[in-house]
């Protein structure tokens, strides 16, 4: 039995299993921050989430190339700088993967409202002292006392507002000249430019210039053609709260569907993809584009069941499926999950998180990932796809155009002993602004080699 054949409300999912939810401890201040959310203008309109469902289509296709990145926990204190850092390196990298493929690519990030994380544990242990774990920023703080590890439900609302801040200046950065072809040079930073990689990106971006000049001197240019000016850039985060995005879900005008209007996509946790739970309850009845999270542990018969759940009706580019098996599990346990979906017929992009099966915690008590693990996961998940005739449609990243130090590894080669200098993550470890680009180039060999 799958959950597609009952009614669906927005409340639907209260009668199911709700796993990973904070507890408030003041229940009436809870209720009285969601009636306010609920009144609260949208912060993304469902043409736009359509539209995305579109360009996923695409991917599912095999037409374009799905990029999505950003923070494992955005904090509520990230400056304009470092946002708009973020938005550059994922700028820089889907200029790396178009020019090296000729392939389109979707650009999602994990922002502006990545604020909620799941966790192994509802309490976490330091010298004897038991507190709640951190939750996110949507819900308690990061310090280790009992006041700062409280769920606070005014958390809900400053997350509505930072999220609404954020989206305000992505808007301004992609819509407003920053995003200009012509400025293709200036996104690389000087600590990503003096990496092998950023040397690398530098080249071809004195290629791009030499060609918008060119372009230009014909009479094309930013002012006569506003996609040379202009990018495309959506925002997703992982539902996880449910009556946070309950509050946010709004019915449009236009077609009378339900749009969850936190964010353009949505996705569901490895840790929440329960059939019967209350995640896939409410997701599979708002029409967003959907991620769902795939374990190493998923079976084929359930994945089918969550390709019916999530996308009954197999709209193309409504599911997307995120792979996370591990380096070492992904050539094995991917090509029957692949085979299956595709026998079922169900038109789902397949995208790579190289990221959260591949931690662990080194020598100095720090999590962390190493960056040939992370590449080694993708070439697993191009083997896998070549392997099963599918398209491998993208990856899901964590990454920061800050310099910091906490994956192991990549071009400007992070060894342990660095990784005290700038671990500056709240929840897992980012790839920095050079690992991010340079894994964009592998990306790019690979997407080339299994498209030529
Ligand atoms: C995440 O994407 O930050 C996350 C918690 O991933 P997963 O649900 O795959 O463990
Ligand atoms: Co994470």
């Amino acid at each position: 039995m799958n959950t597609s054949q009952s009614a669906w409300t927005s409340r639907t999912w209260r009668d199911r299993t709700a796993l990973q939810q904070p507890h408030w401890p003041d229940g009436a201040a809870h209720e009285a921050v969601l009636e306010q959310l609920s009144s609260l203008p949208p912060l993304v309109f469902a043409g736009e989430t359509r539209e995305l469902t579109d360009r996923l289509a695409d991917v599912a296709a095999g037409r374009a190339f799905l990029l999505q990145a950003g923070d494992c926990a955005e904090s509520f204190d990230t400056s304009a700088d470092s946002i708009r850092d973020r938005l550059r390196v994922i700028l820089q990298m889907a200029v790396v993967l178009t020019y090296y493929t000729g392939v389109p690519v979707v650009k999602v990030g994990r922002i502006a409202g990545q604020f909620a994380k799941p966790r192994s544990s509802d309490t976490e242990t330091i010298d004897g002292v038991e507190l709640p774990s951190f939750r996110g920023h949507i819900v308690n703080d990061v310090g280790f006392t009992a006041e700062e590890r409280a769920a606070d439900p005014e958390r809900l609302l400053t997350a509505y507002h930072r999220a609404t801040a954020t989206l305000n200046l992505l808007r301004a950065f992609t819509k407003g000249g920053f995003a200009d072809l012509s400025r293709v040079h200036q996104w690389n930073r000087e600590f990503v430019a003096t990496s092998p990689a950023g040397q690398r990106y530098a080249a071809i971006a004195e290629e791009i210039e030499r060609a918008v000049q060119f372009m230009s001197a014909c009479g094309i240019n930013s002012e006569t053609l506003t996609d040379l000016r202009q990018v495309d850039f959506y925002t997703s985060h992982e539902a996880l709260l449910l009556d946070y995005e309950e509050a946010l879900t709004r019915r449009d005008s236009l077609t009378g569907d339900w749009v969850d209007c936190s964010a353009h996509m949505l996705w569901i946790g490895e840790r929440t993809r329960q059939l019967d739970g209350a995640h896939v309850e409410f997701l599979r009845g708002v029409a967003n584009p959907l991620g769902c999270k795939i374990g190493p542990t998923a079976t084929a018969e359930e994945v089918i069941a969550l390709c019916e759940a999530l996308n009954p009706e197999r709209i193309p580019g409504r599911l997307t499926l995120v792979t996370r098996m591990g380096a070492t599990k992904v050539v094995d346990g991917l090509p029957p999950l692949l085979t299956a979906v595709k026998e079922s017929g169900h038109p789902v992009v397949w995208t790579c998180d190289p990221m959260h099966g591949n931690t662990f915690t080194a020598d100095d008590g720090r999590k962390t990932r190493h960056f040939e693990d992370v590449l080694a996961e993708v070439s697993g998940f191009f083997a896998a796809h070549r392997f099963a005739g599918t398209h491998p449609g993208g990856v899901h990243l964590e990454l920061t155009g800050d310099d910091v130090t906490e994956c192991l590894g990549g071009g400007a080669e992070v060894v342990t002993a660095d990784l005290a200098n700038r671990y500056e993550t709240m929840c897992d470890p980012r790839l920095n602004g050079s690992q991010s680009v340079d894994l964009a180039f592998r990306v790019a060999e690979l997407l080339r080699n299994g498209t030529h």
